[in-house]
């Protein structure tokens, strides 16, 4: 029987990772007019960093994570019952602020007085949730995290940044909607959550059995709850915004002023938590508005000016966000936007017949080393079905190459676009082809 790939998982065919490679581009070019650099942590992290830092409680880290054991740790437990230390307890990352973090706490990245750390990211998470459309269990995320300023001005422009992104891809503004909220700080929403666990109490008989759970350990989750009767009663329960304290209000409302400034639209959800326990102050998530289903956010995060401490650091603000890479191919697809074509090809080298392929070969090879894409036939096939492939592969110019052209020399170079054609030299190829760029 053939093998599969694992349930949850998909490969990135040639066109799509060549899209996977131009978004990654498109990225650092966005990001990097906002001061932000890359960094590359390990896929694997030890269990306990997403304990502490994404929160026990959350499906995240309770019921989605991919934990590995070496093979040795491994056979201990399992033939000898000893169970590993906690530094060999690893876990696949189901997300990449908790690693980014660490790294930042880890190689003193913000030292008291600097400039913030505004870091970059792109590569697979991992979270074992039950696969559907737009839900798999590894997936690609950009994200970028900015450490060491709690100004409103970093949540502003990150948000920005990001909507400005989604433009660059081609996802029509049009068909996105941007959440936002503010979940408050440890002084004012320990309050709050109470308020929550009382109001979900009094409505008990209408809730789900998750939902009650949840409200002994965090309340809040039960605003991302599904399930319509529990959806009926959390759209009447106390909102964070009437509760916030006087620091937080100012802070939400300095986010609001600057993203209207720079015009950007944005609709406040005050049954937006996410998913995450690491987040305080702004948190806000882009939604799709049509064809993608349940699963159509397509990015999202927030501030968590606690998760350094969390993780062992020096009190150190924090903001970031993440987006999705597979939903927004399919936010193309339900827009009806043609994935941007990745693959270039300057030149196909078209044979007459067989006797001149090893001038063709020749030019081909003269024409990438020059820097240009180029491609030839290798199969034989007539000049008619040589031209189509010439035309599937996108070819901006064709070169046939026939007896005639051989002994005098020379190439008919064939525009595609406007199917001008000349007779071109055969050793002029290159500069006709740098020409045509300019
Ligand atoms: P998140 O909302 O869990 O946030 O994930 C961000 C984005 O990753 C989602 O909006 C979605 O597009 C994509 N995504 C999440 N899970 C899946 C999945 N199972 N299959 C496909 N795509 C998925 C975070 O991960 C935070 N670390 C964001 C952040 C950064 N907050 C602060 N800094």
């Amino acid at each position: 029987m053939a093998i599969n790939a694992p349930e949850g998982t998909r490969d990135l065919l040639p066109d799509e990772a060549l899209f996977w490679s131009r978004f990654k581009q498109m990225a650092a070019e966005v990001f990097g007019c906002y001061g932000y650099l890359p960094i590359e942590t390990p896929l694997i992290e030890q269990t306990e960093l997403f304990v502490r830092g994404i929160g026990e409680a959350t499906d995240v880290v309770s019921k989605e994570m991919f934990t590995a054991l070496s093979g040795e740790n491994l056979r201990r437990w399992v033939e000898e019952g000893q169970p590993p230390k906690a530094k060999s307890r690893l876990s696949l990352r189901p997300e990449g602020t908790a690693g980014t973090v660490r790294a930042v706490v880890q190689h003193d990245l913000v030292p008291q007085g600097a400039a913030p750390a505004k870091l970059m990211y792109a590569g697979p998470m991992f979270r074992a949730e039950r696969p559907q459309k737009g839900r798999q269990r590894q997936f690609n995320q950009v994200g970028v995290e900015c450490l060491g300023a709690e100004e409103p001005t970093i949540d502003a422009e990150a948000i920005i940044m990001l909507m400005r992104f989604y433009e660059k891809v081609g996802i029509p503004t049009r068909s996105m909607r941007l959440l936002l909220n503010s979940m408050g700080c440890e002084r004012c929403r320990p309050a709050y959550r109470d308020l929550v666990r009382a109001y979900m109490d009094e409505h008990a008989d209408d809730l789900c059995e998750t939902c009650l759970t949840r409200a002994e350990l965090n309340p809040l989750r039960a605003f991302d709850c599904k399930s319509p009767g529990c959806a009926t009663v959390m759209a009447d329960a106390p909102k964070i915004t009437d509760y916030l304290c006087d620091e937080c209000r100012e802070h939400y409302t300095a986010v609001k002023a600057l993203l209207d400034g720079a015009g950007i639209g944005y609709e406040e959800d005050q049954a937006l938590v996410r998913g995450l326990d690491y987040y305080t102050r702004t948190v806000f998530e882009v939604q799709v508005t049509d064809g993608m289903g349940s699963q159509n956010a397509i990015g999202g995060g927030g501030r968590y000016d606690k998760l350094a401490e969390e993780v062992g650091g020096r009190p150190t603000p924090g903001l970031g966000f993440a987006l999705g890479f597979e939903r927004c191919v399919l936010a193309l697809e339900a827009a009806g936007v043609e994935m941007p074509r990745a693959q270039r090809c300057d030149l196909f080298v078209a044979c007459v017949d067989d006797a001149v392929r090893p001038r063709a070969f020749a030019l081909v090879q003269q024409c990438r080393d020059a820097g240009y894409a180029c491609e030839m036939d290798h199969q034989h096939r007539s000049l008619k079905s040589q031209f189509k492939l010439a035309d599937k592969l996108g070819a901006a110019r064709v070169a046939v190459l026939g007896p005639d052209e051989l002994a005098r020399g020379q190439v008919t170079l064939r525009d595609m676009g406007t199917h001008a054609e000349a007779l071109v030299g055969l050793d002029e190829v290159t500069a006709e082809l740098g020409q045509a760029l300019l």
